[in-house]
């Protein structure tokens, strides 16, 4: 039996790895033990209630307003305690959050080998996003297997020198995950979901939370967002809110009290996943949503000043919008006012995968283990 421990503490990971644990734990041959550090607590647990994900541990480390340092540091000495009383034989981390860095770190420190899911993802500055850049680039040196979704991935990861035999084109487990959930005929569980007019209105959705958006970026941001419902009558935005209390303090700020803005709770990945497809087009500063979006044919306006999805921009369905007000608000205006512009970009592609992005890393799992000199 190989021992494979997954570990991971936020939303995003907890999507895209929810499908590769539910694959480990059907696997003949394959131990697999979770291990959430809970560096988001609600939000994560709104995902492995949806995939029935129950954790053998749960480290519980979230705490308001927590810094870097802080949450850092925890998942180290936490993962740590974990590991010696599991001993696996493999870790998988997944991205590029302090849990992804930290707990890698705390595997290498045990001399356990570290697979990376989603590795290869560059945007070249070390500040944005921050501090995932950096986090990505630390996993990359820290792991022993990678997992690569696309062949830009795959070459980033060369041209830094990791050997091509440990690195594994597989696709992006996003898409494993959302072709679970996505169906043409969803009904909403969340009134105010079942009445937005989605025939007769356009409806955006958006998100927004990045840590270098925190601040002046994000001001910008929501005053372009409020332009663009003030000037489109026929549009409703929808917005489910990080909850990071300062995107809450400033998302009420700028874009409370207007009767087409809906501030809501985050919603969980199944309603979320069905929004986006019924959207008019998206804008947002996540990363998974990105990759989300163009298979199912969505333009997305990114809320950012680069992107470390260039796939997505090249198959033409996500544009990078910067973060100054007007900007984003005459990239919007184009596409609500430009029949043909938007079609061209509602075109669905897909170029992260065919939804069988686990099956592919679980055999290169069994490959690279019997492999291995015991
Ligand atoms: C983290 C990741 C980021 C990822 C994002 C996905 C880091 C440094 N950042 O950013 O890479 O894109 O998650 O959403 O790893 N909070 C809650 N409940 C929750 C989640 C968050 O209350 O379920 C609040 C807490 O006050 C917490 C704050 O949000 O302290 C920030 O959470 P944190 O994980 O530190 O940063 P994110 O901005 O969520
Ligand atoms: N998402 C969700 N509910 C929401 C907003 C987003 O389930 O209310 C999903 C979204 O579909 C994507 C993931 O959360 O799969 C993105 O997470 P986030 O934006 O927090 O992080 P990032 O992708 O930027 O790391």
């Amino acid at each position: 039996m190989i021992k494979v421990m997954s570990i991971f503490g936020t939303r995003p990971e907890a999507i895209k790895m929810a499908p590769l644990v539910k694959k480990l734990e059907a696997e003949d041959g394959i131990d697999s033990v979770l291990c959430v550090t809970a560096q988001h607590r609600e939000m994560l647990d709104q995902v492995l209630e949806l995939f029935s994900l129950t954790p053998q541990h749960d480290l519980d480390l979230m705490k308001r307003g927590q810094t870097l340092e802080e949450i850092t540091t925890r998942v180290l000495l936490s993962v740590g305690d974990i590991l010696n009383a599991e001993k696996p034989d493999l870790v998988l981390v997944h991205g590029d959050t302090t849990t992804t860095f930290s707990a890698a770190l705390a595997a290498f420190y045990k001399q356990i080998p570290v697979g990376h899911v989603e590795a290869g993802l560059r945007t070249g500055d070390r500040y944005s996003p921050f501090p995932e850049e950096m986090n990505r680039l630390l996993t990359s040196r820290l792991a022993t297997l990678h997992f690569a979704a696309t062949d830009g991935n795959v070459a980033n990861l060369l041209s830094e020198n990791v050997p091509s035999t440990f690195i594994y084109k597989t696709g992006n487990t996003v898409i494993d995950a959302l072709l679970s959930v996505v169906r043409e005929d969803y009904i909403f569980d969340n009134p105010l979901l079942n009445q937005l007019d989605f025939k007769n209105k356009r409806i955006l959705s958006m998100t927004a939370h990045r840590r270098e958006n925190l601040g002046a970026p994000m001001a910008q941001i929501f005053t372009a967002v409020r332009r663009i419902a003030d000037d489109f009558e026929d549009v409703e935005i929808v917005f489910p809110v990080h909850l990071n209390p300062v995107v809450r303090e400033a998302a009420a700020k700028y874009l409370g009290n207007h009767s087409r803005i809906h501030l809501i709770e985050p919603l969980e990945y199944e309603p979320f996943a069905n929004l986006l497809g019924k959207s008019y087009f998206i804008l947002s500063d996540s990363g998974g949503i990105q990759e989300e979006a163009p298979a199912l044919g969505k333009p997305v306006v990114v809320l950012r000043t680069e992107t470390e999805r260039p796939e997505a921009v090249e198959a033409g369905t996500v544009v990078v919008a910067g973060v100054e007000a007007q900007n984003i608000y005459n990239i919007c205006r184009e596409l609500l006012t430009d029949a043909d512009h938007y079609k061209k970009m509602a075109e669905a592609v897909n170029p992260y995968g065919d939804g069988k992005s686990c099956e592919c890393i679980v055999e290169a799992i069994k490959n690279w283990y019997k492999t291995e000199d015991k």
